[in-house]
């Protein structure tokens, strides 16, 4: 962009010189044109803006771009936790990830400009809604499912996005939400993806926007999955209470890397929280690591049902449980208002069903039964509060972009 600026600089130079008269100096070396004139004391030139049209509506310095790309993670997300990372053939780079924070925050992508992505997955709030079910650009209508928490999708190892696995890839989800009929509207009646592709070529940031990542202007819906996903993935959760606890004792060579001892920094009872979540029903525990793994508390691979209703053939999924506490409702349907809610369910309301998942099923194959006490099952609640992770839920980095 800054030398296409300078070239039409240059060429308006040039056509002024020509102008000029015919001694005029049409060479592109135009300072000796006024020899007596004494030189002007030389004067720092003010930073070109490279990227008017970007900086007029977004906060985003496109010269100094937030580090996206390279998450500093801290000693247990050790190589096998980095392994999970699904990023594949589209790598996060500060660039895409930054188109996909304007996309994420912008209205234009709904139908009358009413929501963005961000209207259903607040920071704030951990990247999900208050709302059990989410109110669509229409201002009426909701979604069927509660809205998801949307921190550490990277590392979900297993293929399947949205509650119901539909999405193979989070490229494939992306938009997604933009043609949904509820959510943002550009369904197939008002032309899909196309119609919005018109309306983001006359939105003057964007043209410059997909230059800069892709190297030309075209806007297609292949490369805002790409960036939309890359921004999605950068939604990384490192650090919480236990995350810098446990970074103190993990350890690659202790048994079960150091997941089953005390994490300094955490109470009693949050620890004692903690050994019921990491401990296997067979020893005592709640078994619950043996889904939502540690240390990204994103599902683990292979995972089936947990049982909230009696004969379910679907095994639904969970976002990472990183930020659980900041904002319920919890499930699929946003059923349980509350994390003890929640513990109660795994406790003693498990039903049977073709999707219950093995590991939450007892000897005989029925339901489990806990039989928490009551002092562990406000131990389990207490150690879900430790895993917030205030600071990404106020990095600047993953707020709105835009000027209004
Ligand atoms: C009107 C509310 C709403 C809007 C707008 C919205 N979402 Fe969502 N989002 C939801 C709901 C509800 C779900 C769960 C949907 C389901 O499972 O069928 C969800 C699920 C997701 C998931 C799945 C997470 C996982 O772990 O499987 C991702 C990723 C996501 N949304 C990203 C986006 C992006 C990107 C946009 C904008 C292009 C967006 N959302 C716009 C409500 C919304
Ligand atoms: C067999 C695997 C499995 C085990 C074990 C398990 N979960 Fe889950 N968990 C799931 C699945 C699958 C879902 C999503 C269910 C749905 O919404 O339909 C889920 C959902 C949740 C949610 C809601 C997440 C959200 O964003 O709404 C919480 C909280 C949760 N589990 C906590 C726990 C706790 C605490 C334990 C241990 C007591 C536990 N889980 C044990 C599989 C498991």
């Amino acid at each position: 962009m800054s030398h296409l600026r300078l070239s039409r600089i240059g060429f308006t130079l040039l056509a002024l010189a020509a102008c000029g008269g015919a001694d005029a100096d049409t060479s592109p070396v135009n300072e000796s044109q006024t020899p007596t004139a004494p030189s002007p004391p030389p004067v720092a030139a003010p930073p070109a803006n490279a990227f008017p049209d970007v900086t007029a509506f977004l906060t985003l310095d496109l010269n100094a771009l937030p580090n996206f790309s390279a998450p500093v993670y801290p000693v247990h997300y050790d190589a096998a936790a980095i392994a999970r990372d699904n990023s594949g053939a589209n790598p996060v780079t500060d660039a895409g990830a930054a188109l996909g924070s304007v996309l994420f925050h912008d209205r234009q992508l709904s139908i009358n400009g009413r929501v963005s992505c961000a209207s259903c997955h607040q920071q704030a709030d951990g990247f999900t809604d208050r709302a059990r079910f989410s109110v669509g650009f229409d201002g009426e209508r909701r979604t069927d499912v509660h809205s998801m928490r949307l921190a550490n999708s990277r590392f979900q190892s297993d293929p399947g996005f949205f509650w119901d696995r539909r999405a193979t890839t989070l490229e494939l989800l992306s938009t997604e939400p933009i043609r949904n009929s509820i959510e943002m509207g550009f369904d197939s009646s008002v032309g899909g993806i196309d119609s919005l592709v018109r309306r983001m070529r006359t939105l003057p940031y964007y043209p410059e926007l997909f230059r800069v990542v892709f190297g030309d202007t075209e806007i297609t819906e292949a490369r805002m999955q790409r960036a939309l996903a890359q921004y999605l993935r950068s939604i990384v959760s490192t650090r919480s209470r236990w995350d810098d606890g446990y970074a103190r004792v993990y350890s690659l060579t202790a048994p079960n890397r150091g997941l089953n001892v005390n994490v300094p920094g955490l109470s009693a009872q949050e620890n004692r929280g903690r050994q019921l979540y990491f401990d296997p029903p067979q020893q005592g525990g709640a078994g619950c690591a043996g889904c939502h793994a540690a240390p990204t508390f994103a599902l683990a691979a292979g995972v089936r049902g947990n049982g909230l209703d009696a004969g379910e053939q679907r095994a639904f999924k969970s976002p990472s449980l990183k930020n659980v506490s900041v904002r319920g409702p919890y499930m699929h349907d946003g059923r349980l208002a509350t994390l003890d809610a929640v513990v109660e369910h795994y406790n003693s309301g498990i039903r049977g069903g073709p999707a219950l998942d093995q590991r939450l099923r007892g000897a005989n194959g029925q339901p489990l039964r806990l039989n928490l006490s009551v002092e562990d099952k406000a131990a389990l609640v207490a150690f879900l509060h430790t895993l917030t992770d205030t600071e990404l839920l106020s990095d600047p980095k993953f707020g709105n972009p835009f000027r209004r």
